[in-house]
């Protein structure tokens, strides 16, 4: 693993397209793989996780092609998926992991689910319990069903599931389960999460109606429709250049192309109520709506940022902790213990790591509290761990723009997770 080093800069300007929606290609992929015929999109994330989801998918018999950015994903239907020819590695995605588990709990062959060491110890009891309640038969590593996960395919039962984590992860996982499930699957959303199993559920016309808080899928008889489609830009990782822009003097960042579903922009939300100084225009409005966002150098100050809301920023929190750093008083996030057992757990990782740079931060059970000067200089000539977290080593990168001497980020290869040109895009923006 390296290192990188990032100098302090005076400003922050031009144009940048993040690349594809890590959570929607996944998904594109998953979906695709259902249909009968063939499914493309372009923009697709080529980054580490998302090149697991293709290559389990390729195991289990799908035909998938890529050239640029674009995939074509020849579906199979539903009942098309053959065994794998050996145990699937699914890398650092726990999105994968989790949603996967739901489709194979109802296969016809077995199969064993495994990641690396991050994933390996992330809870995956929040799939495995509902998964069992349908007549799952999965088995885990220790009680606290950890991965490598062996799951013997089974017929599925339905079932009326209550999600209380507001985990996008866990209501997909329910939802895909239930495709493969004798009769009607609903998921009872206590707390709203990103919404894009369901919005691919309606593109693919799968059998799925959404009545309040109630999301409820039907046992699938016909293959889906196949798709075309373009993948919008991650808003998680538009994230940190909005961030760069507002506090950077001088600055004026434009980003383009971005998802701007009303279930992920829960950021931009959150910053406005700091004082940033955020333009959004919507371009298209399509199955997922796109835009350009716009941030100029602003003065920030401290808020407090909790509850139903957190689902709908929380892999932006990291970044958030970061703009918190230069946000005039208080900061006080709450209600984040999710944030403990992410790639890492992001709460130490971000207050490690901001704490070495000089910022006056603290944590708590499910949070921190960050004294934010806006006229703060960091302190450079130190090196920063990213505890291997892709969003812990982007939010770190950030900060350092405003440090009085370079700053080394350890193992910055991690944002191949989610970001794998983060570093060229950042060099091209404050040169
Ligand atoms: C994701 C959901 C979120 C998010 C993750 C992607 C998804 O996880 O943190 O990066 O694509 O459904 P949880 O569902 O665990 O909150």
């Amino acid at each position: 693993m390296g290192n990188v080093v990032v100098s302090p800069k005076s400003k922050i300007c031009g144009q940048v397209i993040p690349p594809g929606d890590k959570s929607i290609s996944h998904r594109a992929v998953m979906f695709s793989a259902f249909a009968c015929g063939k499914s493309s999109f372009n923009n697709f994330l080529f980054s580490d996780d998302c090149k697991s989801t293709i290559r389990a998918f390729k195991q289990m018999g799908v035909e998938i092609e890529t050239e640029g950015n674009s995939v074509t994903v020849n579906g199979v239907g539903f009942c098309g998926l053959k065994a794998p020819d050996g145990v699937l590695d699914v890398g650092n995605s726990g999105t994968t992991m989790r949603l996967l588990s739901g489709i194979l709990a109802g296969q016809s062959f077995d199969t064993v689910l495994t990641g690396d060491a991050s994933l390996c110890s992330r809870p995956m009891k929040r799939v495995v319990d509902p998964l069992r309640l349908m007549g799952a038969d999965i088995s885990g590593n220790g009680q606290k069903h950890l991965a490598p996960l062996t799951i013997k395919g089974k017929k599925l039962r339905a079932i009326n599931f209550d999600e209380e984590l507001g985990s996008a992860q866990v209501k997909s996982c329910v939802l895909l389960a239930g495709l493969f499930a004798d009769g009607k699957t609903c998921v009872n959303e206590k707390k709203h999460s990103r919404d894009h199993t369901e919005r691919m559920l309606m593109k693919f016309n799968a059998p799925f109606e959404k009545i309040g808080n109630q999301l409820c899928v039907s046992k699938a008889v016909e293959s889906l429709t196949a798709q075309s489609f373009s993948i919008p830009a991650d808003i998680s990782s538009a994230a940190f250049f909005i961030v760069a822009g507002l506090i950077m003097p001088n600055s004026c960042v434009e980003i383009r192309n971005v998802g701007l579903n009303p279930t992920r922009t829960g950021v931009i939300n959150v910053l406005k109520r700091m004082g940033a100084d955020i333009t959004v225009s919507v371009v298209e409005d399509s199955f997922e709506p796109v835009g350009t966002i716009t941030s100029k150098s602003s003065r920030l100050n401290g808020v407090e940022i909790t509850g139903d809301e957190i689902p709908f920023f929380i892999d932006e929190l990291p970044i958030l902790m970061t703009a918190a750093a230069f946000a005039e008083g208080v900061t006080v996030i709450s209600g984040a213990e999710e944030l403990r057992v992410k790639e890492t757990d992001r709460i130490a990782s971000m207050v490690d790591g901001l704490s070495d740079l000089g910022v006056d931060i603290k944590a708590t059970d499910d949070g921190a509290i960050i004294n934010g000067n806006s006229d703060a200089v960091l302190c450079g000539n130190v090196s920063v761990n990213s505890f291997h977290d892709h969003r812990t080593a982007m939010s770190i990168a950030i900060a350092a723009l405003r440090a009085d001497a370079d700053v080394t980020i350890i193992d910055h290869e991690c944002v191949a997770i989610s970001y794998p040109d983060f570093f060229s895009d950042l060099k091209r923006l404050t040169e």
